[in-house]
């Protein structure tokens, strides 16, 4: 992984745009989602590290879904999820898997053991 906002993007301002928008509407609170697609090497990977860096006081987590671990359950969720989890304080988890929450601590238990 580089460094996010380490490459100087090109031709790229309409997507940049999108992205501080969502970001904006993530700093008042708000829920988004961005779709980023396109062919190899057309640079998607490029515009999620610039995404990273410019989310700055957000807690960015990164995951990627891949043919071979499609039999994995719940894979994209347990890259997510799990360094978070483990390096949470004891009080930090325990806010976390409250509430709506609560149901993915019966999945996470088994990945974290007895941590969760
Ligand atoms: N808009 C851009 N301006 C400059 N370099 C770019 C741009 N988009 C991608 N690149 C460079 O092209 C290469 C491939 O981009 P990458 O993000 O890995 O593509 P993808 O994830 O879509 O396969 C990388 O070296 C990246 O830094
Ligand atoms: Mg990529």
């Amino acid at each position: 992984m580089r460094e996010p906002g380490s490459v100087e993007l090109f031709e790229r301002e309409p997507s940049l745009g999108a992205i501080d928008s969502a970001l904006a509407e993530g700093r008042v609170g708000g829920g988004t989602a961005l779709l980023i697609e396109g062919p190899a090497g057309i640079g998607k990977t490029a515009l999620l590290e610039e995404a990273q860096g410019r989310a700055h006081g957000f807690v960015a987590l990164r995951a990627g879904g891949g043919e071979f671990e499609r039999e994995l359950p719940l894979g994209v969720v347990r890259q997510l999820f799990e360094p978070a989890l483990w390096r949470a304080t004891d009080r930090q988890r325990e806010r976390w898997l409250r509430g709506a929450s609560e149901i993915a601590g019966s999945v996470l238990a088994s990945i974290l053991g007895s941590r969760c």
